[in-house]
């Protein structure tokens, strides 16, 4: 379907890049402290909460499950706050009508987990890039627990009828941390224990928020443990801002000659920063200091200089740690000098994220003038001068913020298709780059 020429945003090269900021709070851990202080006991209130529609999309669904939810929205000098008064475990009501995951894997996800749980039934679906998303994955341990989950061959709708689940033993058949808090959130509220097995780890947020609602999880070598039955205690939580979404403005930097930009209060969950290392070794000057910790979340500030980038690559083990940062990567590698390379493997799950985030990522690239082959698993991009001119985000809110960063290095100016897609993650994405490039 065309798009409108509202939903485009025109990005111009970028002579200078500087400048301090914020970024939006972090989604995996606004989905989680939204849906654990709805099955507390109390009410939790959530500072920094990511105003960004697939955190929406997570209240939304709440609210239909009976849970009441406040929201203070931002004003000068306070940042979205959101209170939700808890129902306790396996309180929440039936739905009147379909719940709506709009864009959110996530919201799908780990309600399903939470849902299991619930004897009676919910229909949930989302908008088209959601219903081509496979489900399968939380479908068969859930289902496993005891709970009966139709779906379209494993894509949305599902239809959970939730019971009494039992506590199992799972190993998900791809590293992923939605997988393992479904499964975690499941085993919440089943009897007896239930433990996910992760030989290659993933964000730990489900983990570190249970601990601090007072649920105890036990972790021991791979396998990570929790007793169904727990009772969550209501918080006072902040949300630091999201790393993913910072992602960008150090790519920015990092290709950029004489940048330097600085990210407070973003968080700095060593599960989500390998990031870092991997800008690093494409040559950006980064420092990384810890300020803070709230819910178990440690929280700081990233400076990011421009240093002396050159070619770098992705290995497959890496890819579970950097699998939000990729596209970002890819902006980074877009900037890269002339005949630099950045080869990415392993990274077959970027198919199946918002969008076939490997054809997009490369078909948009090649559009602003970089060289990119693509492999089942990954691609090998190669830095060409870019041209600009009009690339579409194929309605990912990633590639929408990665061609932009790539936009700025362009000969000319860029007309991104698809542009509002960043309010999925980073509303008042393009003001910010426009005050960190003037
Ligand atoms: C997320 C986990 C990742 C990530 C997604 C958010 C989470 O997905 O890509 O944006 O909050 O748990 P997978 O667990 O499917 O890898």
């Amino acid at each position: 379907m065309p798009h409108a020429p509202a939903d485009a945003a025109l990005v111009k090269p970028a002579a200078r890049v500087a400048g301090r900021l914020r970024v939006p709070g972090d989604k995996s851990i606004s989905h989680r402290y939204a849906m654990l202080a709805a099955l507390a006991d109390g009410r939790s209130s959530i500072q920094g909460y990511l105003a960004g529609a697939d955190c929406l999309s997570t209240l939304d669904c709440l609210r239909a499950l009976g849970v009441t939810v406040r929201r203070t929205p931002a004003s000068p000098g306070n940042r979205e706050t959101v209170q939700i008064d808890g129902r306790g475990l396996r309180g929440l009501t039936a739905a009147a009508g379909p719940l709506d995951a709009g864009n959110s894997g996530t919201t799908m996800r780990l309600m399903s987990g939470l849902l299991a749980a619930h004897d009676f039934q919910t229909v949930m679906g989302g908008d088209s890039s959601l219903s081509r998303r496979p489900m399968k994955r939380v479908i068969r341990p859930l289902t496993e627990m005891g709970a009966t989950i139709d779906s379209d061959d494993g894509r949305p709708p599902l239809v959970i009828t939730g019971a009494r689940l039992q506590g199992i033993t799972h190993r998900p058949e791809v590293p992923s941390a939605q997988i393992k808090s479904a499964v975690l959130l499941a085993g919440l509220q089943a009897e007896g224990e239930t433990t996910v097995l992760e030989p290659v780890g993933t964000r730990d947020h489900t983990e570190r928020a249970f601990h601090e609602f007072g649920v105890r999880v036990r972790k021991v070598g791979e396998a990570i443990t929790i007793v169904g039955g727990q009772h969550l205690s209501a918080r006072d939580l902040v949300v630091p801002g999201d790393v993913s979404s910072a992602t960008f403005w150090i790519a920015l930097a990092a290709g950029t000659p004489g940048a330097d930009i600085e990210i407070e209060g973003v968080g700095l969950n060593p599960t989500r920063t390998a990031m870092l290392e991997i800008a690093r070794r494409a040559g950006a000057r980064i420092d990384v200091q810890i300020d803070t910790e709230d819910g178990g979340e440690p929280m700081g500030r990233i400076r990011v200089a421009y240093g002396s980038p050159t070619s770098f690559a992705i290995e497959p083990h890496e890819v579970p740690g950097v699998i939000d940062e990729i596209p970002g990567l890819a902006a980074l590698g877009a900037l890269l000098p002339e005949g630099a390379e950045m080869r990415v493997h392993g990274a077959a799950e970027l198919r199946v994220k918002e969008s076939d985030r490997i054809s997009c990522l490369a078909a948009g690239l090649r559009a602003l003038g970089a060289s990119v082959e693509e492999f089942p698993d990954g691609f090998r991009l190669i830095a060409r001068p870019l041209t600009g001119g009009s690339v579409d985000a194929a309605d990912d809110h990633r590639l929408a913020m990665a061609f932009a960063i790539a936009a700025t290095g362009g000969a000319g100016p860029t007309t991104i298709l698809g542009a509002s897609s960043v309010d999925v993650s980073y509303p008042g994405f393009f003001d910010a780059l426009e005050r960190l490039t003037r």
